[in-house]
This record gives structure tokens, sequence and C-alpha cells, in this order.
């Protein structure tokens, strides 16, 4: 056996990853230099960071830079490199890089030579390093130049290397990035059949006769189906293996149950185990029926989904698997069950928590193809990268469970060509070529040009973008279609901000928008007719809400439209969440949490703290999925009402429905003479009580709370804890427009990280000690260093008792 064989043999017998992470140590500049991917380049005054680092979320915030785009400094030349030594053992493994993306337009070196580089930022790529490498202990330098352009995006990009870099080391005949697929599949009689391909590739100098042995292993980690097929593979080829592997009694992956299996590929020399490649994938089916919606192993299930930006609010869009964990977890309790990845490829990390606790996924590729949205977007790489990009997607997320179609585009202005459905049919043919066994789609705004110009006929599921009033006339025209609401709604409100009276403005100039959740721009509407849709028409498949959280950039009705709008300055990120930037739920989230769970709640809206309007009307909006509402002030009933009996009147966005008005039967609504004191709603159904919730009048702020979403964490140096900070009034209640700044200590085994306070019209930067409360609340994130130990913290403000709060870590990965 040759010695690169022994050597990984060694390796994998001792348990070690063949993929480690390439995140430490790295040294960055922003701005471009000279010669600066040579060997002998001093960097030594350059910034020393780990990765994942978004360098734009950092600020200064810019009123030059559009707030479309965040107005944080996103485009420019940035510089990173890394020293790194291999030991001696490895000198005859192959050596890979792989990027799992780079922000945006990147050029990789290794020891001065150009590898090569990609200009879409959302898409992972590798290199074979091999080659170029030094040995004996000497040093080697990756070094990697970003060029993001202004004017290439709709919304925050972020910028860098935002997402995780890993180091492969692999014996020369071994499985490539993404070389394995494992279709699932069909279950029949309490047997299923997977049916795996696995690529082995073959870099050693002569011809390979290996055993590919394929292992399933169940969720508990059991052995439960083999397979082994030798195979020659002729020295710089890649063979394809099939297997096919029978499970009993399967577990099926399903979003109330998400069960993971885990296909693990060996490649072996003899006895010897010279590669190893764990895939984790789910057995389950999925159906699209044009009577029944969609279908999860026969059942059929509503989509109740959100669009989602790939940024983390204030980490700016560096990648984070807790953060990431975080809002799937904010969004499941609201009832979610699927996300769509407007509009391009997620971060890994998405997928692989949207697998781990049961979320669907439509995965997207783009936001344009040939014809621009903006200057300096992907239009411009779509011809000479567009299939290599699309091509590099579904191989690495084919095996996601959680996919369940691919979205070839957002919004594509081809919809207006008449060469449009060539290019989707070309896409289409790509995603059917990779894998036969998803539908695609494409999130289609133009109508009829879309259906007329035949871009929804050449995608298998075609949505349609803010559409609820068009469904019925478009199954009607198209029969044979199942379609859905691709994107929905586009409410926006901030969250804790009421106007009185009660009415829709375009742009309100506090630069806050009304949490009645009554207002959308133009084109869109509020979430209660989407509703009512799909209730009407069980065979649409469901929705997909603009947007989940809050996001960076795009802070419509502000900055909409020509001219310099310098009156809707300062403003920075959007008002379209259900969930603020911050991760704090904003009124909303309960409407879509009446409709989507089914556990009983009840929520009031607005706060009561009315002073000056004593014996004035405010309305209170309940919303509920139980029967009925009972409100009381004061301990005093204002009556019972019932859901749907006495429908609310809402207005609509302008482009959609001619009178503007919509009734719901979604909301209750009542007009209360303020006093102060306490409003209570009790929600019934069967005539008992099932639900309540009270808001009391709070008073002067006197006390900060800190709530941490979680106290225990590991020491893995990218563990999180998410504190919110509520400002009190002595007894505890929330002082509703309070906006105390509140400085914060963190002792100990971990670093401040970043404080937001969900509000989308400040400056103040994410990464400081201290940060204004806004409506009450603020966020401090706390990161964990690699050391275990505990975390102390304290958040002061003037005025008000302090509080403190303590967290403790453990060793371990993330
Ligand atoms: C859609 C677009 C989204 C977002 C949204 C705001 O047309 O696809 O990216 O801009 O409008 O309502």
């Amino acid at each position: 056996m040759k010695p690169a064989f022994l050597l990984l043999a060694a390796l994998l017998a001792n348990g070690a990853e063949r993929r480690a992470p390439f995140n430490a140590d790295w040294r960055f500049l922003k701005g471009d230099v000279a010669a600066a991917q040579s060997l002998e380049f001093d960097d030594s005054s350059w910034r020393q960071l780990n990765l994942p680092h978004d360098w734009a979320i950092e600020g200064p915030f810019d009123r030059n830079i559009s707030p479309h785009q965040g107005s944080l400094p996103f485009f420019g030349t940035a510089w990173y490199r890394k020293q790194f030594t291999l030991p001696d053992s490895a000198k005859a493994s192959r050596i890979f890089i792989e990027f799992d993306g780079a922000m945006a337009n990147s050029t990789v070196w290794i020891n001065g030579v150009e590898l090569g580089g990609r200009p879409y930022g959302y898409i992972g790529f590798t290199f074979d390093l091999t080659p170029h490498l030094r040995w004996n202990g000497q040093k080697n330098v990756i070094a990697v130049r970003l060029a993001p352009e202004p004017r290439s995006s709709r919304w925050y990009p972020g910028a860098g290397l935002y997402r995780n870099v890993w180091l492969v080391t692999a014996a020369p005949v071994h499985i490539p990035m993404w070389g394995t697929y494992v279709p699932t599949t069909s279950s029949a009689g309490g047997k299923c059949t997977v049916t795996s391909k696995t690529e082995i590739s073959n870099q050693s100098s002569s011809t390979a006769k290996v055993t590919l042995h394929t292992t399933v292993l169940d969720p508990s980690g059991r052995a439960v189906a083999k397979h082994s097929a030798v195979t020659e593979i002729a020295s710089g080829a890649t063979a394809s293996v099939r297997a096919g592997l029978t499970v009993d009694h399967e577990q099926l992956w399903d979003t109330d149950h998400p069960q993971l299996y885990t296909l693990v590929s060996e490649v072996r020399d003899g006895r010897h185990v010279v590669d190893r490649y764990t895939t984790p994938f789910g057995i389950r089916t999925i159906a699209f029926d044009k009577a029944k919606g969609f279908l999860l192993n026969g059942r059929p299930l509503k989509l109740h989904g959100v669009c989602l930006h790939h940024d983390l609010g204030a980490l700016g869009a560096a990648v984070n698997r807790r953060a990431t964990e975080r809002q799937l977890e904010i969004l499941r309790s609201m009832g979610a069950n699927a996300i769509r990845t407007s509009h391009n490829p997620p971060s890994p990390e998405l997928l692989e928590l949207c697998d781990r606790m049961g979320f669907l996924v439509i995965d997207e590729a783009f936001d344009m193809w040939r014809r621009p949205k903006n200057p300096n977007d992907y239009h411009k790489y779509f011809d000479q990268w567009a299939e290599r990009d699309a091509r590099d997607m579904i191989r690495r997320d084919r095996n996601h469970p959680s996919v369940i179609l691919w979205s070839i585009g957002n919004e594509i202005p081809e919809q207006h060509a008449a060469d449009g459905a060539k290019t989707a049919a070309w896409l289409t043919g790509i995603f059917h070529e990779e894998d036969p066994t998803r539908p695609t789609t494409s999130a289609f705004d133009a109508f009829p040009d879309s259906i007329k110009n035949g871009l929804a006929a050449a995608v298998d599921v075609p949505g349609f973008n803010y559409k609820p009033f068009r469904y019925g006339e478009i199954l009607k025209d198209h029969p044979d279609w199942v379609i859905y609401g691709s994107e929905t709604s586009s409410c926006v409100s901030s969250r804790g901000v009421y106007h009185l009276p009660l009415e829709k403005y375009e742009k309100h100039p506090s630069h806050q928008l009304t949490s009645y959740d009554i207002l959308s721009p133009p084109w869109a509407y509020l979430p209660d007719p989407e509703f009512e849709a799909q209730d009407a028409l069980p065979q649409v498949l469901g929705e997909f809400v603009w947007t989940g959280f809050d996001y960076l950039g795009e802070p419509t009705p502000y900055f909409m439209g020509p001219g310099d709008n310098a009156e809707d300055w300062p403003v920075r990120s959007s008002y379209f969440g259900i969930v603020d930037l911050a991760g704090f739920p904003k009124d909303r989230y309960y409407l879509y949490q009446s409709v989507w769970t089914t556990k009983p709640m009840v929520h009031i809206l607005p706060h009561w703290n009315w002073a000056g309007h004593e014996g004035q009307m405010i309305p209170v909006m309940a919303y509920t999925n139980a029967e009925e509402v009972e409100l009381f002030l004061n301990g005093k009933s204002l009556g019972r009402k019932k859901r749907g009996a006495e429908p609310v009147e809402l207005p609509t966005g302008k482009n959609i429905s001619p009178d503007l008005k919509f009734r719901s039967k979604y909301r209750l609504m009542w007009q209360v003479p303020y006093a102060p004191g306490a409003i209570k709603a009790v929600a019934y159904s069967g005539g008992k009580p099932v639900a309540e919730k009270e808001i009391r009048t709070a008073g002067a702020p006197a006390r900060i709370r800190l709530l941490p979403d979680r106290t225990q964490l590991t020491a893995s140096g990218d563990d999180l804890s998410f504190i919110t900070v509520r400002i009190e009034d002595q007894n505890g209640n929330l002082c509703p427009e309070s906006d105390n700044l509140v400085r914060f200590k963190v002792e100990g085994a971990g670093s401040l990280a970043a404080v937001d306070n969900g509000n989308a019209a400040t400056l103040e930067p994410f990464q400081a000690d201290n940060r204004k409360a806004f409506n009450g609340l603020a966020l401090l994130i706390v990161r964990t260093q690699s050391k275990p130990g505990t975390i102390e913290i304290t958040a002061a403000s003037e005025g008000l008792a302090p509080a403190t709060a303590k967290l403790t870590t453990r060793a371990g990965n993330q």
C-alpha cells in the first residue's frame, strides 16, 4: 500500500475528520495592495481575525450608500491571507480548500499561484492545492482577493469570507466534494430502497482497484443496510458507483419527526479504509397534486412558509449556526413549516438545520438572469457562470430532505420578454438533469406576462408573488397547474409602535410604521386576504410570507421610487419582517400563529400606556385561534366577540384591490375608551376559557431585566447567547415606550458579539458596548470563547437598577 493510503487509513482509524475548519487566524486588509498574493508579502500589520467575517457589518452607516443595501460599506476591495504549514506525513495526500461562499468576485491564490475564483458570492467552491504546496515545515499562504461592486444587489449582501472555509486532506483516491447523491426513495410494504450514486476520483499516478463500502446508518446510528462494489479507476479518471440498499421499517423524515439517516461511503484498498465520506439524508416522498396540494409522505400539508434573506441581523451576513437555529426556533413557534431562501443559495448550515428541525425548503438560485435589476448585479455573469453555479448549487444541496423545490429565479425581468421561456426551460433542464427527484419553480410577479410569455409553463410548479386575488382565475385557465404563493403579503410595521388614529399612510414622518398590521406598499396587501385565499383553495400549496425576519436593506416604504428622498434618512433595514431585526416578534407574529397553530393562544394590541388620551377611543385588536374572545378593562367586561362574526375592515395595497378594503375574519376589534390599568383578553373554545393575555399600564422605567435565551453554552468560540434586555417599571411591567441607553459589560469566558434593538431607523453601530432600548427592548449577543468557564454580564443605565446574568460554557463544538 502506498504511504498516502496508509496515512489516511491511520487518520480515519483514529476517527479524525478528513475535513477540518480552516477559519482561525486569518489576516485581513480592507483596500487593495500590489502583490498581496505572493508568498513573501509581509502581512504582519494586517488585522488578525477568525472567519466567518463580514467586514461591512462593522459599519459605519453611510448616507452615500443606498439604504436598499443597508447603507453599509459592502463594496470595494479587500484581502484575506492565511499562513499554514502541513505535516510531512500528509505529503502524499491531496489537499483541498473549500469555501462555503465568498462575497464577492473572489480570486484565490496559493503560494502566489492563481487558482481561480467566483463572481457569485453565494456559491460554494473548492480548489486542489496539492501541486503548489510546500513541505518540510515551510510556510504556505492562501490569499483571497474580494472585489464586491456597488449597486450589485437589491438587499444587503454582506462582504468578505462570510461563510466557513475548510481544509480537506484526502487520499489520492477519494470521493470529491458533493460526490454522493442519495435520491430519497420509493417505499412499499415497509421496505424502501435507497439508491446511492457515489463518485470516486483517482488522482494517483496509476490505475486504482478499490472497493466502495456503502452503509446506511439509521437515526440512532445503527447500520441497517450495506453494499459493496469493486471498481477499477484509471489514473486521472472519476468513477461513479451505484448502490441499491434496502431499509426495512424505515423511519420517515417528516416536519414533526425529522428522522435523519446517514450514508457512510468508505473507499477501501484491501482492508484499509482510505477515504470516508458521510452524507446525511432522509427517507420521504414528496408530491405536488393538483387536487390535494403538497403531499409529504402521502399526507397533505399546507406550506406555511416565510421568505428569508441570508443576513443574521446585527451579526450581518457572517454565518453562525446558533443564530440561524434561533431564527428557525422563533419561526417554528409561530407555526411556520417552510422557508424560501430568497433569492440565492443559502448557507449549508441553514439546510442542515432545516433537515434537523423539520422545515421544508425552496432553494433559490437567482434574482435575475440576463436582464439587470441593478447595474452591477449577476446579469453581468449569467452567460458565463449560470450553468456552473446552478449545477454546483444542486450538487451541494440535493441530498437534503428539507429541499422540496428548486427555484430557478425570483421576479426575473425576462417574464416580460418573448425569449424568457427559453431560458426558463434551459434552467429547468439543468435542474432535472442533476436531480430528477424535485420539481422546479420560479416566483412570478408579472401577471399575465409570465403566463403569456410561457415562463410559468416552463417550470414544474409556478409560484406567484402577490396574487391571492388571481389564484382562482389562474387555476381555471390552467386546470393542470399546481401553484402557490411564492411571495405573499409584504405587510410593514415597526415593533411596538402604534399610531393613532388608525389610518393608512404612505410614510410616517417618524420613520416608524404602525404595528396595527394595516400597512403595505402598493403592490402588496395584509396577511388576511392570503389566509382567505389559502383557506378557500386547498389545492394551492401554501404561501411564503415576505418576510419571516426583518433584514438589512430595502427599507420600503422609505426610499421607494425615484429622487433623493432626503426626508427619508435615516433608515437602513426592512419593515417587512414578521419578526424584527433583533428577533423580537411583532404583533403579526401572533396573527400568523392564530392561523397556523392549534395550541390555544390569544394576543392583544396595542400596549396600554396612553397618558393624555384618557376617555378617547383606542382600537384594540385580538388575534386568537380560539372561538371567541372576551375583553376586560380594569376587570369590567367589554363583551365577547366570536372569531369571524364581525369582520374587521382593512385597507389593502393600491395596485391589488380596486376598493382598497378587505373584510378580515381573522381579527377581532374593539374600540375601548382609554383608562389606565389593565386590559385583558380571555379566549374561549367550547365555552371554556383556553388562553388569556393581560397588558398593564406601566409606570416609570425603574430597572433592567436580562433574559438570556440560553445560559449553558458550548465553549466552541462561536456559540451565542441572545439576551433580551427589558426596561421594566418597579412592578415588572414592560415600559413600552422607553428608550433608555443601556451599557453592557461582558467578562470571563465570552465576549460581546453585537447589540441591536430592532429599530430600522437608527444609525447606532451593531458592534458597541451600549444600546438604546427601542420600545422597551434591546438585544445583547454574547459569543463564547474556546476555553470553558463562566461569563458574567452586567447591564447598567442611568436612573435604573442594573441587572446581571451569568452563563456557563462547556467544552465541545456548537
Ligand atoms: C418583491 C421582491 C422581494 C422584495 C419584495 C418587497 O417584489 O421579490 O425581493 O423586494 O418585493 O415587497
